[in-house]
């Protein structure tokens, strides 16, 4: 008898994406007459061919691989030492912040990242939960058997969840008890807040007295405007004795189908034995991902080396531009129809207060059947995501505009 992992029994319903796919997929089968006029504001994918540069660099990849000379089998498992040291220096010492080359591990996700990460902590760490934040973390711990079960309102046992309110701009405080891992998200999915640099030093203020690691997901840095705000944890001294950052090409190239990411692991990121030795978590990490992983695709590398390039800097900087655009358009429009509105400045996404009390898949099911709109519900992001639904600013320009007009025009 093949035993499984319970932990799985625990998860609440279908991951929110397909789940949200699920219902669209039910509705256009029930109105196949409105199936063509349906804008998809849901799942944060990006809508916008690839820079050129890649593109051209990936094609230049594809030919190295047609000839015996310049063919390449496997690679590096943490990634081509070229591409590690051309995200070392851009992203990081040229911002000021230091990160060595082999403190960069490419990899295929953010989101696989964040899940695989958990392979190099212990079970018995007290978990601190930004409430709501993008639901792979609490999944992920979940799946891991970090968590007791949920309750009514989606909230799990055990975990340390971490309250993110008009009140506090939806960024969490640092909790009063005592926490060992905490993560972070800023820009922020699902609200759009942006960390200021005061609130990241009191995070990592926290962390270095408790001794815990910051798991800093910054997949949407690129996505700040406002030049006070920090695009990395490593601009806040100590953070590199207590955090990892992770970043990814899908929401600034456009690599969401190209598959693309890394994460950050400083050498002086230490955690510790039961025994309360310190260990650092770099050999863990690296272990880890040259036993687990073969690496990320040569063609690819290639795409994402191109990026950092002054062509491929420019065209990516159209794309946010493109894309922020559409946030402007939409936050304008919700503005209009008298909805209260977050987000969309230094992030893609905008976070929408529900009116009159809806809850939000209760507004998910509205605006689609009267908008022919698909949202992301708020709830799906847990708990005090309730009450709330998440628009995205991945589209073109002319369906922006367009949903802008739709919401309103509903009756609300
Ligand atoms: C989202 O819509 O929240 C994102 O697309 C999810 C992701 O990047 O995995």
């Amino acid at each position: 008898m093949a035993l499984l992992n319970e932990h799985f029994l625990k998860l609440k319903a279908g991951y929110l994406f397909p789940e949200i796919a699920r219902r669209v997929r039910a509705f256009c089968e029930a109105h196949p007459d409105v199936a063509p006029r349906l804008i998809r504001c849901g799942i944060g994918d990006v809508t916008e061919p690839l820079p050129p540069a890649a593109i051209a660099a990936m094609h230049r990849a594809v030919d190295e691989l047609a000839a015996r000379e310049t063919f390449h089998g496997y690679g590096p498992e943490q990634g081509y030492e070229w591409l590690r040291a051309t995200i070392a220096e851009h992203d990081f010492r040229a911002r000021g912040c230091e990160v060595a080359d082999d403190e960069i591990f490419v990899s295929d996700g953010t989101k696989c990242d964040m899940g695989n990460i958990l392979d190099i902590f212990g079970a018995k760490n007290k978990i601190a939960i930004p409430d709501p934040v993008y639901p792979v973390y609490v999944d992920t711990n979940v799946m891991a058997g970090h968590t007791g079960p949920a309750n009514a309102a989606g909230a799990y046992a055990g975990l340390v969840y971490l309250p993110c309110r008009p009140a506090n701009g939806f960024v969490p405080e640092p909790p009063k008890r005592h926490v060992d891992l905490i993560y972070l998200c800023s820009p922020n999915n699902p609200t759009g807040a942006v960390a200021t640099r005061e609130q990241l030093e009191a995070w990592v203020r926290y962390a270095l007295e408790h001794r815990a690691v910051i798991l800093f997901d910054a997949a949407y840095e690129a996505y700040i405007r406002d030049p006070a705000l920090p695009h990395s944890i490593y601009e806040i001294p100590g953070a590199r004795e207590c955090a990892i950052e992770f970043r990814s090409f899908s929401k600034n190239g456009g690599f969401t189908g190209v598959r693309c990411a890394y994460a950050v692991v400083p050498k002086t990121v230490n955690g510790h034995t039961r025994a309360g030795v310190a260990h650092p978590l770099h050999p863990l990490w690296l272990r880890r991902m040259t036993t687990k992983f073969n690496g990320v695709s040569y063609i690819t590398q290639r795409g994402a080396e191109a990026l950092y390039t002054p062509e491929g800097k420019a065209q990516v900087r159209a794309l946010i531009e493109h894309y922020m655009g559409n946030a402007t358009v939409l936050r304008e429009g919700l503005q209009k129809a008298g909805l209260r509105v977050f987000g969309g400045v230094n992030a893609p996404y905008l976070w929408v207060k529900t009116p009159r009390g809806l809850s939000s898949w209760d507004a998910f099911d509205k605006i689609l059947r009267e908008a022919n709109v698909v949202v992301t519900p708020g709830a799906g992001f847990g708990a005090r995501g309730e009450g709330y639904f998440r628009l995205s600013a991945f589209n073109s320009r002319a369906n922006a505009e367009e949903v802008a007009r739709r919401l309103q025009a509903m009756r609300w």
